[in-house]
């Protein structure tokens, strides 16, 4: 007998992907509503994964709620930041796999932001060779972007998440209420990757931002459930037509060529990943204007709304030299040569390199001076 949903604003978008396929389910309260759960594939084990921050807000109240569907539920409590996104943590997840007895059915539960994520699907991916896994995200950036399309890894000391394999989640619950307890700053970075969204598939979700963008910000459900249903509506569109990569997913990548290189010239964790992505998108609008591909009033209305959405919009002057080195080790460079996600029209992106004089003139426009 299937439970009551408790639960509000009750969405759910399909990941079409033949026998891979899954649904991200949105709503408020699905964590602790024992009806998100019915549809956990069949384990005698299963195995949260979360960190430290996450664990002692949320951890529980994802134990209750699917208590009754395995035997024995463990928890374990990775450290928190980007900076443990390494081998290293990575292991701690095999150790209580390994210490736990857990056979090849047991279902890992990534309860968290994106590191977690990444981390769990990772493990999930490798143990036994695969075993089932649930994205449960609790960040803005996690919900419309991380959890879906089945990207999974860890950074290298030598390049970020240039270690991993596709492997994709059996569901993934996005509970919009975890989101009120996010710091600001992550909050204002999550909007970023929604933003991204507006340009590069959608010039009417940019019309919807800017008419919501404070409703966004006081963190109204129906704004966040808005956001978030279209944002994974998006990204579940060009995952299903490009799962690997291999063409149209990489404009998903929109202000990250430079935005990647924001984070890794200042060391990481100085700026968020949203942040330097918000800037990295400003940068890519100027590309994209000085290419001749739109009008300098989009680039003008993309930067006030970034700002609008609590975003630096102005890089930090690493120098162009620094900048295009950096740039240069991008996954999407090919032969050296930098690839950049530009805008040919409002709604409609493509990968396209450029003249290093026109990306020194970008550089040298959006940064602020030494
Ligand atoms: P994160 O996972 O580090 O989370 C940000 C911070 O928020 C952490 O301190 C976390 O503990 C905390 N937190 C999480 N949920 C919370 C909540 N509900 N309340 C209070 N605090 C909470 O960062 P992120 O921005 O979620 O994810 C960034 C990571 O995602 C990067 O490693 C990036 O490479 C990866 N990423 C992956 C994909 C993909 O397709 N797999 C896409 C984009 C980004
Ligand atoms: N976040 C980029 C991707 O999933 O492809």
């Amino acid at each position: 007998m299937s439970a009551a949903s408790t639960a509000s604003v009750l969405q759910e978008i399909p990941v079409d992907l033949g026998d891979r396929s899954y649904p991200i389910t949105i709503g408020a309260g699905l964590l602790a509503d024992a009806s998100t759960w019915e549809r956990v594939p069949q384990a005698s084990q299963g195995l949260i994964v979360t960190n430290t921050t996450v664990a002692s807000l949320y951890a529980e109240r994802l134990e209750r709620a699917i208590a009754s569907r395995h035997a024995a539920v463990h928890r374990v409590e990775l450290p928190d930041g980007e900076s443990h996104k390494n081998w290293q943590t990575l292991n701690l997840i095999f150790d209580a796999l390994l210490q736990h007895g857990c056979d090849r059915k047991t279902v890992l539960y990534a309860l968290g932001g994106g590191v977690v994520g990444d981390m769990a699907g990772f493990a999930a991916a490798s143990y036994m060779r695969g075993v089932p896994f649930i994205q449960v995200p609790t960040t803005l950036l996690a919900q419309v972007d991380s959890s879906v399309g089945g990207k999974t890894g860890i950074n290298h000391p030598l390049g970020k998440n240039m270690i991993g394999a596709f492997y994709q989640p059996a569901l993934v619950v996005c509970d919009i209420e975890t989101l009120s307890t996010l710091p600001p700053r992550e909050f204002s970075a999550g909007l970023a990757e929604v933003i991204k969204y507006g340009p590069i598939a959608d010039a009417g979700l940019l019309d919807w931002i800017e008419a919501n963008v404070e409703s966004l910000m006081r963190r109204e459900t129906a704004a966040l459930a808005h956001a978030v249903r279209r944002s994974c509506e998006i990204k579940a569109w060009v995952v299903g037509q490009d799962e690997r990569e291999s063409g149209l997913r990489a404009i998903l990548n929109f202000g990250h060529t430079f935005g990647h290189a924001i984070e890794a010239g200042l060391g990481y964790g100085e700026w968020l990943h949203g942040e330097a992505v918000g800037c990295g998108m400003v940068m890519a609008m100027h590309l994209s204007h000085r290419l001749g591909l739109v009008d300098i009033s989009w680039v003008e209305r993309m930067t006030a709304l970034l700002r609008r959405a609590g975003l630096p919009t102005v890089g930090p002057q690493l120098g162009p030299d620094r900048y295009l080195e950096l740039m240069r080790i991008d996954k999407k460079a090919e032969a050296g040569q930098i690839k950049f996600v530009v805008i040919d029209r409002p709604g409609s992106a493509s990968l396209r390199s450029a003249p290093d004089a026109l990306v020194r003139e970008v550089i040298d426009q959006c940064c602020r001076p030494g």
